[in-house]
């Protein structure tokens, strides 16, 4: 539980948040097989999901009793909502109950883009990752996200996705930088990628051309990464040697030696 993590890193606590405002993508598959990859590598990790459709804890094939709907709205303590789920992996879980927290959170006269932040001050620096998995669409909680996260992990489909979809995502962030500095956007990660589309080639020649140094090795499209979830595993354990464990591990190490 939260009494006995250890942070092993001699750097500030990194919080890096999938995100864009799309369905579909990819985001909660990363975050759940970045997280454990890290952690795997020996990094100890939270992963917080801030999705009300709370699929990260059914996916790690737990179902934690409480999570950070009860963090924000004060109902448990903190050490209550952290759930161990793996050797150095935590999960703050999502779910339906986040739409009541939400609600509490709009309510507030001010301060409410800094909720996530502050519910979050106890465990600051106890970790050496912080991941996020947000939902879909711009929603407070999103917005929390991006005033708690400083680096962007933004996933694209390009059977969902458009160039022009990134760049509208990088204005809205561009919006939030402007209170919160230190948010950048660090990695754009292309998934579902499948070389005989040719619509794979297309998006990513055009993604290079815009963020170079972003850009991150594709995820292929792999059918165990879809079948995964389902078996309430993650991909180092439903397919290590498949294509999608390839993938987040060189994700994970390109995320390490970042950190360096
Ligand atoms: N590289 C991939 N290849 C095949 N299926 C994938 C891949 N990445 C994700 N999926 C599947 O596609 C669906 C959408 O992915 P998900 O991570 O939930 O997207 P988001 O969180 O952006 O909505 C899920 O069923 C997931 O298991
Ligand atoms: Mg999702």
């Amino acid at each position: 539980m939260v009494t006995n993590y250890v942070k092993n890193g001699t750097d500030t606590m990194r919080r890096i948040a999938v995100c864009l405002s799309k369905g579909g993508v990819g985001k909660t598959t990363t975050a759940i097989n970045l997280a454990h990859g890290l952690a795997i590598a020996g990094s100890t990790v939270l992963l917080i999901d801030t999705d009300t459709q709370g699929q990260v804890a059914s996916a790690l094939g737990v179902e934690p009793e409480a999570g950070l709907a009860e963090l924000l709205t004060q109902r448990a303590d903190i050490e209550e909502t952290i759930a161990p789920v793996r050797e150095r992996l935590w999960l703050l879980a999502g779910g339906r109950s986040l739409a009541g927290a939400k609600r509490e959170i709009d309510r507030r006269t001010f301060g409410g883009e800094l909720a996530l932040t502050e519910a979050l001050e106890p465990i600051e620096g106890k970790y050496d990752f912080v991941v996020l998995d947000t939902a879909p669409s711009l929603d407070i909680l999103s917005v929390n996200v991006l005033f708690y996260a400083k680096e962007i992990l933004t996933p694209v489909s390009p059977e969902v996705l458009t160039l022009q979809g990134v760049l509208e995502f990088q204005h809205s962030l561009n919006g939030v930088q402007k209170y919160h500095k230190e948010l950048q956007l660090k990695y754009v990660l292309p998934t579902f990628y499948d070389l005989r589309v040719k619509k794979s080639h297309e998006i990513l020649d055009q993604l290079k051309v815009h963020y170079d140094d972003l850009l991150c090795q594709p995820i292929k499209y792999s059918v165990k990464l879809s079948e995964s979830p389902g078996y309430g595993q993650t991909i180092f354990e439903y397919g290590p040697n498949s294509p999608g464990a390839e993938g987040y591990k060189i994700l994970t190490q390109r995320v390490m030696k970042d950190g360096k």
